[in-house]
């Protein structure tokens, strides 16, 4: 693998901030030897070093295994290969053999770690130890009106569990030093719907049920469970995707503009449209949800029920298409489409809006190629936006129309290195920026929306249906968006192959 380069970036793209005017910061990651440590957090953290972002602070990495500093440095240059083992990043970084059960562990813990005006618990854990560590480092004197703590997902796996979880924690610590991470809100594409929206007048006008006919959120991924069907078998791909990722992408497609970038004033507009959401409940949910599993393919020999790890006769779902309405002035009538799957044929994040039609045509072409306009708005992977446009075919006989695309592509059009979004929320955090995290409200909202589907699907009458793996999904799903007289748009679908 090549070795990490820094491109110099022309453009201010990431707020090129410098922590030195933090102080002294420590950041303890428990959980620290475990995947997303090693593959996404101390990563992140490398490359912030790099670019000179991350001024004076040391990292912890908590485990329950045994490693020196030096094996524990070494254990991730091997599973980083573009990592430098020379850098001065892992003077920095220190391997603590760590118990989240065991007391003991807490004050040895506190007598390890070094002096810092800021310290920051990231909680990299199996849920269920959350409140476990919050009482364990509040009791031992390490939460002060300097420490922040963040979560990972998953934040529950309903309402009640999610309010009992912030419950738990917030007895130790204070609510607004709570940082909850959904990582789609670091992505510089995700970040970029708000630039969007919002730093372009053309935008706005259009933005509404005036004009725009439906609205579709796609996120596919390739990959199939991966080792972790003990988390996904008891989550699934509802609450493991839609309830965060797809939520939090439609809160920003769909919010008033704020009065400022403020966090409180974010998460204002943003909990309007949870509380606007139309509940997808009984028989709505009947009709308007489809679910289903990836089955043994050409290109995957093992269906979802056959993985190891998951349970015999598991009804968890590894795809899930809907159609959400939001029920207020700007979106009465436009549908929201959302689809996700594990095992679909490409990885593809993307966000397109469906205009309506010219109210007229004055022009005299065939219905065939009368089309509307439409963004697309791919947020990964090749990031991009596109304007679909109607322009003349050129030749001398009769009028004929072709939809092509205003383009821009990010990789053409910004000569920089996209930063991994949790590089964004680490140094978010460290300065104590909220704005990018989730607020417990729309955590709890979310949920009590999606409970309501939930709960709909327990009922029996719920079909859980199949598709080969390595496909868009059940064509139950092309089904319920051809109800409304529209398709799904994507690779192979209308967009390009
Ligand atoms: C995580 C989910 O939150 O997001 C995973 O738990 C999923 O199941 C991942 O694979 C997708 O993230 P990304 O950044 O690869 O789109």
């Amino acid at each position: 693998m090549a070795k990490y380069v820094i491109v110099k970036p022309k453009i201010e793209y990431m707020s090129s901030k410098s922590l030195t005017s933090m102080g002294h910061f420590r950041l303890v990651i428990i959980g620290g030897s475990g995947d997303l440590s090693l593959r996404k957090l101390i990563p992140s953290l490398y490359a912030c070093n790099l670019e000179g972002h991350l001024g004076d602070g040391t990292i912890h990495a908590l485990g329950r295994k045994s490693f020196t500093d030096t094996e524990f440095c070494d254990l991730i240059c091997e599973r980083n290969e573009h990592m430098d083992r020379n850098s001065d990043f892992f003077h920095r970084l220190k391997y603590h053999q760590f118990d989240a059960m065991n007391n003991q562990d807490y004050v040895k813990l506190r007598d390890e770690l070094p002096d810092a005006n800021t310290t920051i618990f990231y909680f990299s854990t199996a849920p269920d130890l959350f409140h476990i560590i919050a009482e364990g480092i509040a009791q031992c004197g390490l939460v002060d009106e300097n420490t922040r703590i963040v979560l990972e997902k998953p934040l529950g796996d309903s309402y009640d569990s999610s309010v009992s979880l912030s419950d738990s924690i917030e007895k130790h610590i204070e609510p607004s030093k709570i940082y909850r991470i959904d990582h789609y809100l670091g992505k510089e594409s995700v970040q970029n719907l708000m630039v969007l929206r919002f730093a372009n007048a053309v935008i706005e006008p259009l933005w509404n049920r005036n004009y725009i006919d439906h609205v579709q959120i796609t996120v596919a991924e390739t990959v199939g469970v991966e080792g972790r069907a003990g988390y996904y078998d008891r989550y699934g791909a509802l609450r493991d995707i839609i309830q965060n990722h797809m939520l939090q992408l439609l809160c920003l497609i769909a919010m008033e503009p704020p009065a400022d970038d403020k966090p409180e004033s974010i998460l204002a507009e943003k909990v309007q449209v949870l509380r606007s959401l139309k509940p997808l409940k009984g028989a709505a949910a009947r009709r308007d949800t489809v679910r289903a599993q990836y089955a043994s393919s050409k290109s995957k020999s093992k269906g979802y029920t056959e993985e190891i790890g998951v349970a015999k006769g598991t009804q968890t779902e590894t795809f899930v298409a809907m159609k959400m309405q939001i029920e207020n002035w700007r979106w009465a009538g436009v549908p929201f489409y959302i689809r996700t799957g594990k095992c679909m044929e490409r990885r593809l994040s993307e966000v397109v809006i469906q205009f309506k039609e010219v109210p007229h045509w004055t022009l005299n072409v065939p219905k065939k190629n009368r089309k509307a306009n439409r963004i697309v708005i791919r947020l990964q992977p090749d990031e991009s936006i596109q304007l679909l446009m109607q322009i003349k075919q050129p030749g001398p006989k009769s009028l004929e129309l072709k939809q092509v695309p205003l383009d821009l592509y990010y990789a053409d059009s910004i000569d920089a290195r996209l930063p991994d979004a949790y590089e964004r929320l680490l140094l978010d955090v460290i300065e104590g920026n909220s704005t990018l995290f989730m607020h417990r409200e729309e955590v709890e909202l979310a949920w009590k929306w999606c409970d309501g589907v939930l709960d709909a699907w327990q009922e029996d009458s719920m079909p859980m249906y199949s598709y080969p793996a390595g496909t868009w999904g059940p064509e139950e799903a092309d089904i319920l968006i051809a109800k409304h007289k529209n398709s799904f748009w994507g690779y192979g679908q209308g967009g390009e192959d």
